[in-house]
């Protein structure tokens, strides 16, 4: 008896630099979880970056290197996954050119955060054709390794039905080239900032992976509870709190319900139940933290890494566009 073939992942993010908890359980705990079952393609999308910031790119090598960092050292492993960065494998801007001759304007445009920042804001410096091609470029680098499976969040999932989209129209009218891959969405829980809004880099909100025990404790013990919690002798709801969220993902389930009876029925402080949620995140994140210092030692080695995925991604992505220009008629040197 055969295996079966390892369905093909492909995923990525924006290179935003050092990565916070957001990041981990949007993406990458579940990217952990399916390397060793799929064939995986993890991206640095950069040129995705530029979209919607082509004013300053002068941070970009930096949070390209920490991105980098913060993925091996939370376990994506090269010997598993072909970790790649985009701008390195430029058929994917072959592609998104060719991609972009199906896409209907309209389809360009039915995309949400085109809508909002460019239609109901009107931010001129946003109404570019890099910005309304998003989604075909994001299309071009799913296709383009024939990826079953995209695990992505809720508000990627448009891009990926344009990926679908597209696919298809190519095969109906060029003959079969493409897989029409599918979404994953993440089955776990938002984490909010510890101020209870959204995680986000620019509001200062965040818990990074790679930041010490230390400065964790300082932002667990700070963040926000049940608020019509005030005192340690009103009973409060977990289901109210966003620091139980955080139980929900980092603590393991067995401690749940002693966490829950102690929080409704009274018995603890909101302090002694961010001391347990402490222990399981500093259990969880310290050898990261590890991993990372140990990188950082070898300062070529996630330099490396990138060299060798990238070498890797080419080889697939070169196969692609020889069958993509065959199919399309297109001049294809001998
Ligand atoms: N748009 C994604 C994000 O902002 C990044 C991305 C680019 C991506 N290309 C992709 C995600 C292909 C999944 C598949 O996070």
């Amino acid at each position: 008896m055969t295996l079966p073939e390892k369905k093909i992942l492909l995923s990525g993010s924006r290179p935003t630099g050092t990565q916070h908890l957001g990041n981990y359980v949007g993406a990458l705990s579940q990217w952990l979880e399916l390397q060793d079952e799929c064939r995986c393609f993890f991206m640095i999308a950069d040129w995705h970056a530029l979209t919607n910031n082509y004013n300053d790119t002068s941070g970009l090598p930096e949070n390209i290197r920490n991105q980098a960092l913060d993925w091996l050292a939370i376990g994506l492993d090269p010997e598993k996954a072909t970790i790649f960065v985009q701008s390195a494998i430029k058929e994917h801007a072959e592609l998104a050119l060719l991609l972009g001759m199906l896409t209907p304007l309209g389809m360009a445009e039915r995309c949400t955060s085109w809508k909002e920042l460019v239609v109901e804001q009107g931010l001129e410096e946003m109404r570019t054709y890099g910005f309304l091609g998003y989604p075909v470029l994001q299309a071009a680098d799913i296709l383009m390794y024939q990826a079953h499976l995209v695990p992505v969040g809720k508000d990627q999932v448009e891009h990926i039905e344009k990926a679908q989209d597209l696919a298809q129209k190519v095969n109906v009218r060029y003959g079969d080239v493409f897989r029409v891959p599918e979404w994953r969405l993440s089955k776990s829980p938002v984490l909010l900032g510890t101020d209870g809004r959204k995680m986000s880099k620019s509001w200062g909100n965040c818990i990074y992976i790679s930041e010490s025990k230390e400065q964790v404790w300082d932002k667990v013990r700070g963040m926000v509870t049940d608020p019509a919690r005030v005192r340690k002798t009103d009973p409060g709801d977990p289901a109210k709190c966003p620091t139980f969220d955080y139980h929900k993902v980092f603590t393991p389930a067995e401690k749940h319900a002693a966490i829950i009876d102690n929080c409704t029925g009274a018995k603890w402080g909101c302090i002694q139940c961010k001391k347990v949620l402490n222990d399981s995140m500093v259990e969880k994140f310290e050898p990261a933290r590890e991993r990372r210092a140990a990188l950082e030692a070898k300062p070529d080695a996630w330099r490396e890494v990138l060299s060798a995925g990238n070498a890797r991604a080419r080889i697939t992505a070169k196969a692609t566009m020889e069958v993509v220009r065959e199919k399309l008629h297109l001049y294809s040197q001998p």
